[in-house]
């Protein structure tokens, strides 16, 4: 029997996200494969056990304190009210989303305590965060992004609406470089809209990027594996109202998926090749969602990669195995099977150079 640190909630916008995930995966995780250690980070960015029977819509600030020790072997985690040890987990699961969750750093820390968790490593997680960065690497593997420019908050002010619209047409897309779950996206249309659009996209980060809209469909694969990654079947997401966190999270009319999505022949095959193609580009292990567009002419532009995607047991990524014969249950099984397999094989690395 292992035992499996679940770690959810975070400071972040997609806490509420989170904690549903995590919900979710605690009925479902084989009992009698795995125990389950309950650490939620509560809004403020405290590590608590958490009591998930009572478990609302956030981390209660009230669960006993957790401290991290670097660098020993066991007793890794201890509770500050008693300074007992917790039982020493054998994997992290990691359900955390956006910054300080699917950014590297949280990936950091655990690389620091020894402990496999799932999802990219590091330099995969902090690339696919960064919508700059990850844009650069995919356009370098040959694959279509939306034109686009980046702007720093220095160079704020000398924004114009207009160059950018005889640049990319209009509407134009203004996000943040590092979110997720469209906080901070927004649709413009005209000028009186883009004053506003980009005070709040910097609420969020120090970087934005403006994009051209690509006029397309909204398809997903699932993608999972280390060295030889399997993409999944591709699913569609289907919008009735503007995208929004609202549409996407909160409304009743939230966003319908379609898995499979209605494709032509060959633009399965076309659209998977190109999500494993992404995903090895931006240094993808254990698993990512490759968001993509599919246009009428049938061209591809990959939208962005979700390096933790949304793990309810109706979230698109599992959705995805499910249909291709792979259950919630089992798939989290494989991804803690994959995160140790990473770990064993970091560490038969030598660290010091002797002999
Ligand atoms: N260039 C674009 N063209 C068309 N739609 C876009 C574009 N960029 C973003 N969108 C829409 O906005 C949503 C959120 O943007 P996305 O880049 O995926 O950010 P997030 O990380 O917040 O999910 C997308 O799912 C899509 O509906
Ligand atoms: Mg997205």
């Amino acid at each position: 029997m292992k035992t499996i640190a679940l770690v959810f909630g975070g400071k972040s916008p997609e806490h509420e996200i989170s904690v549903r995930s995590a919900k979710n995966i605690l009925a479902a995780v084989d009992r009698n494969l795995f125990q389950v250690l309950p650490i939620g980070i509560d809004p403020n960015g405290v590590w608590r056990l958490t009591d998930t029977d009572t478990l609302g819509a956030f981390v209660p600030d009230n669960g006993p304190a957790l401290a991290l020790v670097p660098g020993v072997n066991h007793n890794k985690i201890i509770r500050l009210d008693n300074q007992t040890p917790l039982q020493d987990p054998d994997a992290v699961l990691l359900i955390l989303h956006g910054p300080q969750g699917e950014d590297g750093t949280v990936q950091g820390l655990l690389r620091i305590m020894d402990l496999p968790f799932i999802g990219p490593d590091v330099l995969g997680s902090a690339v696919c965060m960064d919508k700059d960065f990850a844009k650069r690497l995919l356009k370098e593997a040959g694959l279509s992004v939306a034109k686009g420019y980046v702007f720093g908050d220095h160079q704020k002010d000398a924004l114009d609406y207009e160059t950018l619209v005889a640049e990319l047409g209009s509407p134009i897309f203004i996000k943040p470089a590092n979110m997720g779950s469209s906080v901070g996206v927004h649709k413009v249309k005209d000028a009186a809209d883009f004053e506003q659009a980009i005070a709040d996209a910097f609420q969020y980060d120090r970087k934005i990027i403006i994009e051209e809209m690509i006029y397309g469909r909204e398809v997903e694969c699932a993608v999972l594996g280390n060295e030889a990654p399997q993409a999944s079947v591709i699913g569609e997401v289907i919008t009735a109202e503007e995208y929004s966190f609202d549409a996407k999270y909160v409304s009743a009319t939230a966003a319908q998926t379609r898995i499979p999505a209605a494709l032509q022949s060959g633009q399965m095959e076309a659209l998977q090749q190109t999500a494993i193609k992404a995903y090895q580009a931006l240094g993808c292990e254990v698993l990512s969602r490759v968001d993509m567009f599919l246009t009428d002419q049938g061209n591809i532009y990959v939208n962005e990669i979700n390096t933790l995607p949304g793990f309810t047991s109706i979230s698109m990524y599992p959705q995805l195995w499910e249909h291709d014969g792979l259950a919630y249950s089992d798939l989290i099984t494989r991804l803690l099977e994959l995160a140790m397999a990473r770990h064993q094989k970091r560490g038969a690395l030598k660290t010091q150079r002797i002999g």
